[in-house]
């Protein structure tokens, strides 16, 4: 309950942008990936690897379990997580659910660039850029199910965070009938 939930497709900006929101908000921040990972004590690739995708999907549903037990948290979903239906209304009730969406292209240039270097199972492919439409337009129904849809394409990360804040901000003050506790602008 009370959560800023961050979904949408790989390098949308889900951890960066939930990670920066939070700290403006001074609420705590989950990435859903490195909770499995720390849940696991395992990487995602070697969970893909060594037990397929249905032990990966099961191991994010019992991390949303956990992580949905807290409040005031900005919570950055895998690109997956929003699919699943029971995930879509656990993640929907109570808690202010955005899509960050982002054109495959991008997709295919982050991955390209990325420093992190962070490998995406899903879309190891010879032919990046198709795998990432044929993928998104499987879950473009699921994302629409957010409560906000946000473009990231040409907006700089400063923009994209203080719309998110904004966002968090009035839904607080329009669900809850209380202002969140916000941490001073600082520009
Ligand atoms: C996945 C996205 C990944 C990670 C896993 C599956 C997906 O997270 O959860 O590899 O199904 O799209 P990111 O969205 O952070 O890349």
């Amino acid at each position: 309950m009370d959560n800023l939930i961050l979904v949408g497709f790989s390098c949308s900006g889900k951890t960066t942008l939930g990670r920066n929101v939070a700290r403006r908000l001074r609420l705590s921040f989950v990435d859903t990936d490195h909770f499995i990972e720390e849940m696991t004590g395992r990487t995602i690739p070697d969970i893909f690897r060594e037990d397929g995708e249905a032990a990966f999907r099961a191991a994010e549903r019992e991390a949303l379990d956990r992580i949905l037990q807290q409040r005031h948290q900005v919570v950055s979903t895998g690109g997956g997580a929003f699919v699943d239906p029971d995930n879509r209304q656990r993640l929907r009730d109570g808690n202010l659910v955005i899509h960050l969406q982002v054109r495959p292209e991008t997709v295919v240039d982050r991955l390209r660039n990325s420093r992190s270097g962070r490998p995406r199972p899903l879309l190891d492919s010879p032919d990046p850029l198709n795998r990432v439409v044929q993928l998104m337009a499987d879950r473009r129904e699921a994302y629409s199910a957010a409560h906000v849809t946000i473009g990231v394409d040409d907006r700089t990360r400063y923009e994209l965070v203080g719309e998110l804040r904004r966002r968090w901000l009035s839904w607080q003050r329009a669900h809850r009938g209380r202002p969140a506790q916000a941490a001073p602008l600082r520009r």
